[in-house]
This record gives C-alpha cells, structure tokens and sequence, in this order.
C-alpha cells in the first residue's frame, strides 16, 4: 500500500501557486530561498533520507505537492526543497517556472515515459526469446521465486483452494511448483521447449509429452501428478477452448515481455481467459523508457488501466525500488517494480 503523506504545513496566506487540489507550501526555518531542485520527482528519485536532509538552520522551503486528481495514478509526492532566498524570490521563481499543479502532472507523466519513448515500435520476435534459451541470456529467471507473491498469498488466494492458476510467458517460474504444492493446478504457457523442459527437470518432478491437435506444433508438457501443464507454444495460439478458464494469474515477466504494440491483443486474450471473479496479480517495470530498449518494457500506469480497466478493478498494492547493478549497466539510474491487484468484474 502506498504510504500516507505526511501533514503538509499550512499554506502561507498569499500563496502564488494555483492549486486546483491539494498543494500545500509551508515554511520551514525563514524566508530565503537560492534554488530548488525535485529529488522526489519520477526519474530524479533519490532516497528518501536525501530529501529529509535534516535543515541544517539554513532557510528553507518545502512545497509537498500531491497529484490531486491523479493521486491514485500517481500515488507519491513530489518533494521541492527551497533554500537561500526570499518568500518573493521564491515566488517569483516558481511564477517564472510556471509551476501549476498541471505542470507537476505534465513533468511526472513525461518523466515516467508516459509515451513509452523509443520502445513504442520495438519488436522482439519469437526467434529472438528462443535464442536468449539457447545462449542462457536468461537474466530474467529468478531463482528465489518473487516476494510479492508470497507476501500477497492471501488476497491472491482469498481462501480459495484448487485454483486454476495461470502463469503466461511462464519461462521456469518457480513460482508454479509453489502453487502447485498447495494443492493448486498449475497451466503456464511457454514459447521455449528448452524452459520447459528445464522447469520440470531442475524441479524433480517426471512429465509426459503430448501434441495439442488445436494447436499446430503446439506440445502439451504435464507433470506426472497432473497438476502442472505447460504449454509449449505462443501465449496468442492459446484460447479458452484449448487451456480452460483461469481463477488466477501470476503476471511476472509477461506483460512487460510482448512487445509494445501488442498489448492490446495481449490484455484482450488474457481477458477471455479469466473466469468470473479471476484475480491477477500483475508486476510491471518502471523506470526511463529512452534509456534502455527492454526487456523487460516501462509499462506506464496508463496503459494499465487503460487494457484492463474496463473488466477489471485494479489496485496498485506496492511500488518497490528494486534497482541493481544489473540496472546501472544498462545505463539506468532508477528502476521499480509496481505490483498491481486485477480483479475481473
Ligand atoms: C521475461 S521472461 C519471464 C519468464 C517468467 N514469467 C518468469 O517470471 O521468470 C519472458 C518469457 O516469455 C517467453 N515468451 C516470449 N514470447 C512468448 C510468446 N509469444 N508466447 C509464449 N512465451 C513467450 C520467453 O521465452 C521467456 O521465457
């Protein structure tokens, strides 16, 4: 859950910022103000003691804007630290910036890549995956399985047992021997024989091999329990009347895997495959677009409400900074994972 904002000051009488919603301008410790900087602001993010740097009596201003209206999109805040110079200097200073509440909105979107920058048009092919198998460029399979989907167990869960679970673009997820042990039925889809075979293979468990006659060169790999089945074929040759309806999806490296241009198509198929009152928990990627050319891809807030909002209610349950070095070499300097909630209406 995202954290509540801390009490804003009360504002100064004649504030000049036009404030259409909830932004607060408040002294702290006098009246001059030298320059400002956003070291909260989507992109520029600095850890969070940076920006509480204790006021070392120096003059300083903080203005806490909270994105009004976009709260629930955008559900943090953006911290301006103003020191050295006077009440009108900083006036003056935020009028000559044209600093209005739109604007913060308007810099946030275009920070978080809203328009998803040069990774619009980029495509990966099918070819493309089996080779990242073939060469184990798989930097993406996390051994340790994900956190969240422990930590979330129960609302994803929500006492239900013998679940359906889907895991699309499934890869070796460990995650789905987890589930699987709970008593759960496990169906993933998978382009690359070589993941499957070693999700099997490196869990113990024995499997048997079938052709899918819905599906032209499609395989069908089941655990000898019965309880996993993993498809071996493109996630967009699945349907409803091949692999069932789900009750749940574990969404990790999925989404964010397909290529931006095919989201739509992506949403709209996940959608005929979940049954009433699915519950999917979705993890997505954040971080500057025209940095690196993916995957995994930014999938800005917007386009997940926008594929998925009209089915489904969505909640963002955790924001999580989850940079690395990994990271850094790809030339980045900030990255998160968002964990959102999709429960179908
Ligand atoms: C980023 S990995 C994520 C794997 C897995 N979800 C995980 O969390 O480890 C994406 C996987 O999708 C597979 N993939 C890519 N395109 C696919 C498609 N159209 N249909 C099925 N699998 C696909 C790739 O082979 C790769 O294993």
């Amino acid at each position: 859950m995202q954290a509540s904002p801390s009490p804003c000051p009360p504002p100064p009488p004649d504030s000049c910022f036009r404030c259409p919603q909830r932004v607060t301008c408040g002294t702290r410790g006098g009246d001059s103000v030298a320059s400002f900087w956003l070291p909260l602001l989507a992109g520029r993010r600095r850890r969070r003691e940076e920006t509480a740097a204790p006021d070392r009596g120096e003059k300083r201003w903080e203005l806490q804007a909270r994105a009004g209206t976009a709260t629930s999109s955008y559900p943090w805040f953006f911290s301006l630290i103003l020191a050295g110079s006077s009440q009108g200097e900083l006036k003056g200073e935020l009028k000559r910036c044209s600093w209005t509440m739109e604007n913060v909105l308007d810099i946030s979107a275009r920070e978080e890549g809203e328009d998803s920058g040069s990774q619009r048009n980029r495509v990966l092919t099918e070819e493309e995956w089996l080779t990242k198998w073939e060469l184990r460029n798989i930097g993406f399979h996390n051994g340790q399985g994900h956190p969240c989907l422990k930590k979330y167990l129960d609302i994803f869960l929500n006492g239900r047992n013998g679940l359906r679970i889907f895991f699309p673009l499934c890869g070796k997820a460990v995650e789905m021997k987890w589930l699987a042990d709970m008593g759960h039925h496990i169906i993933g889809v998978e382009i690359s024989e070589i993941a499957v075979k070693e999700f099997f293979t490196e869990q113990n468990l024995s499997y048997s091999e079938e052709t899918v006659p819905e599906i032209p060169g499609a395989k069908l790999f089941k655990s000898s329990s019965g309880n996993i089945s993993l498809y071996c074929c493109s996630f967009y040759d699945l349907t409803s009347t091949v692999a069932g309806k789900f009750d749940a999806v574990w969404d990790r490296g999925s989404f964010v895997a397909i290529n931006p241009c095919d989201r739509e198509r992506y949403a709209n198929l996940m959608l005929s495959l979940m049954n009433v009152g699915c519950c999917c928990l979705l993890v997505t990627v954040s971080y500057d677009p025209n940095k690196h050319k993916g995957p995994p891809f930014y999938v800005p807030d917007s386009e997940v409400k926008k594929f998925f909002g009209q089915c489904c209610d969505i909640k963002q349950l955790e924001k999580i900074d989850c940079f690395q070095e990994r990271h850094r070499t790809w030339g980045l300097d900030y990255f998160w994972e968002v964990l959102y909630i999709l429960q179908l209406k």
